[in-house]
């Protein structure tokens, strides 16, 4: 292919095409192809000759492992979703939506690392180095010394870093200003993001330093995702929340130098973002206590419990279809949950709009939710409140049972440690439990925990819901 055929890229999944169409036939988005001209970078022009390989030196896979040397950033809650701090020339990418905190983040994990003696530079792409300035003077990190440029020609950029002592940590923020001359698209497209990504990734990679690229990401797809470059990065981790709640959380998605089920989580202070050691705490700080339909779920983020409250609500449906809104949780669960209640627990929800919250814009992913989902399914239905100082876990299994999850004792001992008395738990996890000074209600078929919340069924609702109709 000659070098300025035309190509038509995806800027959604960075699928190419040889012509324009109007739907991406690799991701299904719409209007996502753009038309780039310029293969990758790293091919040889058409003019040039094939280079003769040099032979490399093969090595057996027994022999010493250096554990990957490290700089930890002194943010606590940053160091536990990398693994223990920035590898030495990796590269890590950090994604999430624009105002989540991104660059509040890596200006504070910059000025932690130059007030630990290292070289730290950040690059900004997006902002003058007087707005950089001015945001460091609000979170009070201005006498730190961080090296700033505002720069987006990433050849620049490489030359600069190269020039002197190998920073410890580089800031590039974002991936999508950054563009190089050795490509003709314009910045933000895939193929810059990924001809920029690449030649940062080799100075990493030659030099030893850490390199940090902020990547936006936006909900309908029209920049280039980072997406296209996370297969190219160490690590992708990403932050999140909602905009309203005050919480943020940094989640590994990927770590080729540490574990992936790690959370960190912030807080967004007028001072910026500051680490919350004690997440359980934070996230049960706002409880309606003795509402209906709300359940603590004690949960594991990681190696760390991680006590939540799960919410539901449950109304008669006014349409044809009833609705099943989930947020913080799978749906497909929540659907699994439904119909193990409906189809061994009698509870008949057909008729009824089902609305599942996790509280404090938190993702849950562990089966382990599952009991204190139908729990709180149960007492909304129900109208019911469940126990104030009780928490729930445990899996439901699809013949009705409740089975045993991990670390039950890690659970209940979080649980004690913030007041909560009672624990409704798997009936097969009683022995490992059984110290955790709880009262433990263990539950084997999942009816059993219907009849506990709403001893007398569901009439109630049932029929008030049904008088309105
Ligand atoms: P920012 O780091 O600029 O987001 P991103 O780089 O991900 O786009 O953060 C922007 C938001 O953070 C902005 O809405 C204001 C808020 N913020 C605070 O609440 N406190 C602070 O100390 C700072 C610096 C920002
Ligand atoms: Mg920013």
């Amino acid at each position: 292919m000659s070098r300025h055929t035309p190509t038509f890229v995806c800027q959604n999944c960075g699928a190419v095409f040889g012509r324009w169409q109007g739907k991406c036939g690799s991701c299904g988005a719409w209007n996502t192809i753009a038309e780039e001209t310029s293969s990758t970078p790293v091919t040889a022009g058409p003019g040039k000759p094939y280079r003769k390989g040099r032979p490399l030196v093969l090595h057996p896979l027994a022999g010493t492992a250096d554990d990957a040397p490290r700089t930890p950033s002194g943010l606590a809650e940053l160091d536990r979703v990398t693994g223990g701090g920035f590898v030495r020339g990796s590269v890590l990418l950090v994604g999430g939506d624009p105002g989540i905190g991104k660059s509040t983040l890596l200006i504070q994990a910059a000025a932690a690392i130059a007030r630990a003696g290292h070289r730290a530079v950040y690059i900004s792409g997006e902002e003058a180095v007087a707005q950089v300035r001015l945001r460091a003077e609000r979170l009070g990190l201005a006498q730190a010394a961080v090296e700033l440029a505002a720069e987006t020609a990433v050849e620049d950029i490489v030359a600069t870093l190269s020039e002197s002592m190998t920073p410890r940590l580089v800031v590039v923020d974002s991936i999508q200003t950054m563009w190089t001359d050795q490509i003709e698209s314009a910045p933000g497209t895939v193929s810059q993001v990924r001809g920029a990504a690449q030649l940062l990734i080799r100075y990493a990679k030659r030099s030893g330093a850490a390199v940090i690229l902020v990547g936006h990401v936006t909900k309908d797809g029209q920049i280039a995702g980072p997406r296209v470059v996370e297969h190219m990065v160490d690590a992708v981790l990403s932050f999140e929340g909602e905009g309203s709640h005050l919480f943020r959380i940094l989640r590994a998605v990927k770590n080729r130098f540490g574990p992936t089920d790690e959370i960190g989580v912030f807080e967004m202070t007028s001072g910026g973002l500051q680490e919350v050691a004690n997440p359980s705490a934070l996230f049960l700080s706002q409880r309606d206590l003795g509402a209906p339909g709300t359940a603590v779920f004690a949960g594991i983020e990681g190696t760390r419990p991680l006590l939540v409250e799960m919410q539901a609500l449950v109304a008669p449906t006014l349409l044809g279809t009833p609705r099943r809104a989930v947020v913080g949780w799978d749906q497909n669960r929540l659907a699994m949950v439904l119909a193990v209640l409906e189809a061994h627990c009698g509870v008949r929800l057909s008729g009824h709009d089902v609305y599942l919250n996790v509280a404090g814009g938190l993702r849950i992913q562990e089966p382990a939710a599952d009991l204190a989902a139908a729990a709180a399914l149960v007492s909304s239905l129900a109208n019911a409140p469940l126990p104030s100082d009780a928490v729930y876990f445990g899996e439901i299994s699809l013949s009705g049972m409740v089975r045993p999850v991990a670390q039950t004792a890690a659970r209940l001992k979080e649980a004690a440690k913030l007041g909560f008395n009672r624990a409704f738990v798997p009936d097969m996890a009683r022995s490992e439990a059984r110290d955790a000074g709880m009262a433990l209600t263990s539950i084997g078929p999942l009816v059993d925990i219907v009849g506990a919340i709403a001893p007398k069924g569901m009439e109630r609702r049932d029929a008030s819901g049904a008088g309105k109709e």
